[in-house]
């Protein structure tokens, strides 16, 4: 986050009150009464919800077995199947007909998929699966564009108990070869092409060719055919998914799974090395992805459409796109294309005419249509809309304010919801209808959850800047890294052991009514347009480029992507021509456009301790355009400031 951004945040003083309504949380004593119920009796409380609120294939009778931290069990001894919650429950119950996806697509067509209907192709993609051998355990990748049929893909292998793992269809393919050789999938699902700005983007080639060199454990590629362009075909490999389902039975009974089952491994950013795997259980995850529509969102499965602008190939998406308003009986809107095409009154568009009530972004996309101006949404009738969400990156007052009156029209309450990839839902949210609002704080953590900023040594902090940690397990909590025990030790649970709390990588201010400000990273880890990007990852693929000897890479204030990238390159060549372009191509086909550096300057040398750490702190003063405040006395070469600073 950039430091004007938080120096906006640190003189904020406003309150909102929430509005009335007719809601679970109707008031702050009403969140303390719950959350109390935690502390009194924490696995009662939680085990009490898990029976309340999920169907059971076999009950559980240990709520939380604690017996090896980190690696905590969440109702072990039970039986659960997360496609079951999501969708047999719901037709049971007569809610069949209910539509549990609207698609949108950019080009103006609409899908209404009803929860029989969802079903019945959930069914068909599950048999399809297993008729292409993938049993219990095995994993899946995903690389799709936002259809449908991604989430029927997503459910389908929940059914059948195979782990699946969606790769944004933004990253390349080097990436993506990268996510299927760690997770050892033995099928991949892909489209021909998926829509950005009225073009087809091509992501069957992404992994014919990511599959070209390597990705020995894959048998099939699933292709369904949306984008209507033509793609090479693998006779054997290659089967088409609309052909395939069409001969499979719509009736696939669901696996009896454990709780623990890994229902997702999902690879998200570091300070160090590669992207992680980040794996999620079945029961725990689903609970609290189920919860938290009900306690962030107001969520109401009868009346509401909800809208969540992430796409899938995020936590945000599998959370709140997919799994938490489905679980819930709910309708959930799902948007294939760019929010400002083919002008930026396409959300309002999509709100007005889908009747949308709870609407979920990133403070990236609002600032954007900020700057775009007040009549895109003054032209639409938003009347409808009731909660506004935001999440993925710290919120600058002005953009709550103006989320709050233009598009909220002070009638909505705005929940700037706090959590992680590894937190697998909300940690740190208002309750819409029940907790004073300040723009810029994400407020109190939610009830059940146990958030507390430290400092450096674990001392809670009352009041003041420090550390952010949860100092107790939650059921959705990440279960490990895919293959990687010891980094999943060191990355959470080891700056804090011997108090046994999970370090989330924030740094965060509490304030004198406990409302809590989440401040940024404070590590390695850039918040690009509220995507996660690792330093390190930008650098390795800039030295992999044969001009380049060294990079560093560090964040810089970016008015509507919160922050950009800057990288300080030293060549191994003299020629610099066209280099600037060459090397950010190199990126984005390393990585993807998302990691592509906004300014790459080049230098002779790089500011290096004697030791010969890179001081980072002066590199991201010099990326801001600032004075420089860190020590530079133990800087080998001072001279090589000027040029750093593009002098
Ligand atoms: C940041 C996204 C401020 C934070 C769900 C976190 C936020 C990282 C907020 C996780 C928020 C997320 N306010 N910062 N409301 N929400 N973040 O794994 O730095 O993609 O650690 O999960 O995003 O990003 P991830």
């Amino acid at each position: 986050m950039n430091q004007d951004n938080i120096e906006s945040i640190l003189e904020e003083t406003r309150i909102f009150s929430p509005p009335q309504s007719d809601t679970s949380f109707s008031s702050l004593d009403h969140w303390q009464i719950t959350s109390d119920a935690f502390t009194t009796d924490f696995e009662g409380t939680w085990g009490k919800l898990a029976q309340q609120h999920l169907t059971w294939q076999k009950t559980f009778t240990q709520v939380l077995d604690e017996t090896n931290p980190p690696f905590y069990r969440w109702f072990s001894d039970g039986q659960i199947n997360l496609s079951e919650n999501c969708l047999d429950r719901h037709v049971k119950y007569g809610l069949g007909d209910r539509t549990a996806i609207i698609w949108q697509g950019e080009a103006g067509d609409v899908r209404h998929i009803s929860y029989t209907e969802l079903l019945a192709n959930v069914c068909k993609a599950a048999n399809t699966l297993k008729s292409l051998g993938v049993k219990t355990g095995d994993r899946v990748v995903l690389y799709m564009p936002m259809i449908p049929e991604t989430a029927m893909a997503m459910l389908a292998c929940a059914r059948i108990g195979a782990t699946h793992s969606v790769v944004f269809g933004g990253f390349s393919a080097q990436s993506l070869r990268d996510r299927i050789e760690d997770a050892g999938a033995s099928v991949v699902i892909t489209a021909d092409g998926g829509y950005r700005r009225g073009v087809v983007h091509a992501l069957k080639l992404s992994v014919d060719d990511a599959l070209s060199q390597g990705c020995k454990s894959v048998n099939h590629l699933l292709v369904v055919k949306h984008g209507g362009n033509d793609v090479a075909w693998q006779e054997g490999r290659d089967v088409d998914w609309h052909e395939a389902l069409a001969a499979q039975s719509d009736i696939c009974p669901a696996e009896i799974l454990d709780s623990e089952h890994p229902l997702f491994i999902l690879y998200t950013s570091g300070s160090t090395g590669k992207p992680k795997g980040i794996v999620h259980s079945t029961a725990g995850y689903l609970l609290w992805a189920h919860l938290t529509m009900q306690y962030s969102f107001d969520f109401k499965p009868e009346s509401d459409v909800f809208w969540c602008t992430a796409d899938v190939g995020w936590i945000t998406g599998h959370s709140y796109s997919v799994y938490g308003p489905l679980s819930n009986g709910g309708t959930s809107l799902m948007y294939e294309g760019v929010p400002t095409y083919p002008d930026a009154g396409r959300i309002w568009k999509i709100c007005q005419e889908h009747q949308v009530t709870v609407f979920y972004t990133a403070p990236t996309a609002i600032r954007a249509l900020i700057k775009a101006g007040d009549d895109y949404p003054n032209a639409y009738d938003l009347s409808k809309l009731r909660v506004l969400g935001t999440v993925g990156e710290p919120i600058n007052p002005e953009a709550w304010m103006w989320y709050h009156k233009t598009i909220g029209q002070e009638r909505c309450p705005i929940v700037d919801t706090w959590w992680q990839t590894e937190t697998g839902g909300h940690m740190i949210a208002p309750m819409p209808f029940a907790t004073p609002t300040k723009p810029g704080s994400a407020t109190l953590p939610l009830p059940g959850v146990f958030a507390e900023v430290v400092d450096a040594d674990g001392e809670v902090v009352k009041e003041g800047g420090g550390l952010l940690v949860l100092t107790k397990p939650w059921p959705s909590m990440l279960r490990g890294i895919w293959g990687d025990k010891s980094r999943f030790i060191e990355t959470y649970w080891q700056k804090f052991a011997n108090k046994g709390y999970y370090f989330a990588g924030d740094g965060a201010r509490k304030d004198e009514d406990g409302y809590i400000w989440i401040m940024g990273r404070v590590d390695d880890v850039l918040n690009v347009s509220g995507h996660r990007l690792g330093t390190m990852e930008i650098e390795s693929a800039l030295v992999s480029h044969p001009a380049v000897a060294e990079a560093a890479v560090v964040g810089c204030p970016d008015d509507i992507k919160g922050e950009g990238i800057f990288a300080f390159v030293t060549l191994k060549t003299t020629e610099t021509n066209d280099l600037v372009q060459v090397l950010r191509a190199h990126v984005s086909q390393e990585i993807g456009a998302i990691a592509k550096p906004d300014v790459i300057r080049f230098t002779h040398d790089l500011p290096k301790t004697r030791s010969g750490k890179i001081m980072r702190r002066l590199l991201r003063d010099i990326a801001a355009g600032k004075a420089i405040t860190s020590d530079i006395s133990t800087l080998e070469n001072q001279s090589v400031i000027a040029i750093l600073q593009g002098q």
